[in-house]
């Protein structure tokens, strides 16, 4: 079985990829750079954009794909209030002529990359699929967007799908061959370990008046090589049953900004230099996930998200990165 892959250059498309590799699956990457690393891609590759219609034809054409697997798009929240129109782009319209080159060539499966900023700020913790999906940024509206289209190309052209809502993907490859590599980073985990390295400036803690147990937000972290798991099994369960479904995938346990510091020192040994500011806009004060359904019905147990393993591998990530 072969599958594409779009966004396989980046963090959480490379595991993905990688663990189907490792199941037997032959993988297609297909990713414009703009973000991913060529150092990270597990499979055969090809340069290009999601959104070039004429490159998916000669692809679909050309290989025996038989599912699309789909990470390429943008991601950062803030980004997506100052430039929605970059968003809607790449993750409406470029989606939208995947899944037209994908029908057009009788493709019948596809994994969506969603994300917990669907659901906006929370009326209740843990979050499970049934929580109303309100969000807050342009970019939870792209993501519940690709969700609904999913929906819709299932009714009409009989593509089934898949759709993942993560929370925080955390944690990088065990043998740290791959992980985590963004310009600019602006995720807690890698900033916290950069900076007990020295690799930057001390970090900023954005908020401590929350209403938390500490002040700072809580967030809950989910292993990508468990992500990665989850779209293998994921693409299996939609091709046995016939259907499109939509599931969270967390590890059901939040973390404090402070608490992430606190453990990762102790686990170094490490000093993390930090200082207290404001509240970042658009931050929920807690997110944590309700996995239920993933474990009921796709058999998906986080295997690799408690906080230390997250740690201890994207440290050792941190310190022996090629990219
Ligand atoms: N944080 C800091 N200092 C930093 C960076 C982050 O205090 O330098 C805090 C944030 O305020 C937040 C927590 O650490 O409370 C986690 O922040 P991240 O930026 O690592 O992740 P987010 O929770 O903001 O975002 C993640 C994904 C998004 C997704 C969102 C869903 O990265 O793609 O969850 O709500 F949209």
């Amino acid at each position: 079985m072969k599958v594409l892959i779009t966004g396989g250059a980046g963090y959480i498309g490379s595991h993905c990829s990688r663990f189907f590799n490792e199941k037997g699956i032959e993988t297609l990457i297909l990713d414009d750079l703009s973000e991913g690393h060529k150092e990270a891609v597990q499979g055969s590759f090809i340069q290009g954009n999601v959104g070039d219609g004429n490159l998916l034809d000669q692809i679909f054409r050309s290989h025996a794909i038989e599912a699309v697997i789909h990470f390429a798009a943008f991601t950062s929240v803030g980004e997506s209030v100052k430039n929605p129109s970059k968003y809607f782009q790449n993750n409406v319209t470029n989606m939208l002529t995947l899944l037209n080159a994908a029908v057009d060539h009788h493709i019948r499966y596809a994994v969506f990359s969603s994300s917990a900023a669907v659901f906006g700020e929370p009326c209740t913790i843990p979050i499970s699929e049934t929580h109303p999906k309100d969000p807050i940024n342009p970019y939870g509206e792209t993501k519940l967007i690709g969700e609904m289209m999913l929906r819709d190309y299932e009714r009409a052209y009989g593509l089934h799908s898949c759709s993942f809502r993560y929370f925080n993907a955390a944690g990088d490859a065990g043998d740290a061959l791959i992980g985590e590599s963004h310009s600019p980073e602006t995720h807690l985990i890698p900033i916290v370990i950069q900076a007990a390295m020295g690799k930057r400036p001390p970090m900023k803690v954005f908020g401590n008046d929350y209403d938390t147990r500490d002040g700072s937000c809580i967030r809950d972290y989910v292993h990508v090589e468990d992500l990665a798991e989850a779209h293998y099994l994921g693409l299996s369960y939609i091709m046995e049953k016939q259907c499109t479904d939509s599931f969270n995938l967390g590890s059901e346990t939040g973390f404090t900004v402070l608490e992430i510091i606190k453990t990762f020192e102790e686990l170094s040994g490490l000093k993390v230099p930090f200082e207290i500011v404001g509240r970042r806009a658009g931050d929920p004060a807690v997110l944590v996930a309700g996995n239920e359904k993933a474990e009921k019905l796709l058999h998906w147990v986080p295997r690799k998200s408690d906080l230390k393993t997250i740690l201890t591998d994207a440290w050792h990530w941190e310190q022996k990165r090629k990219f």
